[in-house]
């Protein structure tokens, strides 16, 4: 069995972070969101992996390299426009060769990883095995539509959705699925959409097995999902302080790391600073992820996520449910005349009191 994991896409409703780092990249608890997708494969077995990579493909090679860290031998696939799910299966034909493979989309998060699924398509030898969960949002995904427990039809993210069962962004095949997503055109987002793909295997006869994912599942290609992996997985971490704490209060599962000095703060988990970081006279409240060298000065932060370098300084308010870039600056100015001073990239979104 082989992997193949996407991390091409241009993430444009993670704007405007994906403006300057690729979707997969982003960290949930301070780790990349691809990186939990290359765990899972390797926990279920599977060591051989391409990723398909587009635009951002020297970022990716930075954070994966040749995938040994892992305990993993990556291929990289580049692709050479964003084309859609379909096509990249199209360019990893000859990598994958007469393999079975499982496609793992990059910004996805499973709770149970993907042992389990693996293990049922050994088991019952389908020609591809979906996996889908309930969903409240069904026209922002690919439904399925099932009858007595069988597949009927797959359409990719429907106006009127004929149910909320949705695909979850982890696939698995046989090499029959080629010749499906050699014979399907573009859709009218201009892209060859695996979910059509699948529903040309139905439409062929072939045998497309559901499978429902009962743990939590996120695709984090949005700022509250993003949130609320975040959250998941914080809720998972345990205690592990490194950095020096100083007339501070930490509650329940806080992690620091090396090099962080924490002065007179309270900090109530489940919360993860990263290393190098400075945190003074400050409040972090719970599901709070702040990476290395992040320095926070007199404010009150909940439900975060804050990227390498940043700087937040003196806050009128407490900061919730906020996703901060690398290397911005949030601070309070006593420069005349009053008012707010922003330097901000498209695509962003501000609310202020
Ligand atoms: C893709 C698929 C969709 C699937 C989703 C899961 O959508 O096209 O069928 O439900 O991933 O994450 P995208 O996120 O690329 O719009």
């Amino acid at each position: 069995m082989k992997g193949l994991v996407l991390s091409g896409g241009a993430g444009t409703r993670l704007r405007p972070i994906t403006h300057t780092s690729a979707k997969q990249l982003v960290p949930v608890a301070n780790k990349p969101v691809l990186l939990y997708g290359l765990e899972a494969m390797r926990a279920a077995g599977i060591d051989d992996v391409g990723i398909v990579v587009g635009e951002t493909r020297a970022e990716i090679e930075a954070a994966v390299g040749d995938g040994s860290r892992f305990g993993l031998r990556v291929t990289y696939l580049p692709q050479e426009a964003p084309l859609g799910l379909a096509h990249a299966v199209l360019i990893a034909e000859e990598f994958l060769g007469d393999s079975p493979f499982v496609m793992y989309l990059g910004d996805n998060l499973l709770k149970e990883g993907i042992a389990p699924f693996v293990r049922a398509f050994e088991r019952s030898e389908p020609d591809a095995l979906i996996l889908l969960q309930r969903v409240k949002d069904p026209s922002e995904y690919g439904i399925a539509e099932l009858q007595d427990g069988r597949v009927v039809q797959l359409v990719e993210k429907p106006a009127e959705p004929r149910s909320d069962l949705a695909l979850v962004g982890v696939y698995l095949f046989t090499p029959a699925v080629f010749a499906s997503v050699k014979a399907i055109t573009p859709s009218a987002r201009g892209e060859l959409e695996i979910t059509d793909a699948i529903q040309h295997m139905i439409d062929r006869g072939l045998r497309v097995e559901p499978h429902t994912v009962t743990g939590w599942w996120k695709d984090t290609g949005k700022l509250e999902d993003m949130l609320e992996a975040n959250r998941l997985i914080l809720g998972t971490i345990e205690r592990d302080v490194r950095g020096e704490i100083v007339e501070s209060t930490l509650e329940g599962p806080v992690q620091v790391g090396e090099g962080s000095l924490i002065e007179r703060c309270t900090v109530r988990g489940p919360v993860v600073i990263g290393a190098g970081c400075r945190l003074s006279d400050t409040f972090v409240g719970p599901y709070t992820a702040i990476s290395d060298r992040v320095v926070v000065e007199h404010a009150e932060i909940e439900n975060s996520i804050i990227l390498e370098n940043s700087r937040i300084c003196r806050l009128g308010a407490r900061m919730s449910d906020s996703l901060i870039g690398r290397d911005c600056v949030i601070a309070h100015s006593e420069a005349l005349p009053v008012a707010y001073r922003f330097m901000v990239g498209d695509s962003s979104q501000i609310g202020i009191l």
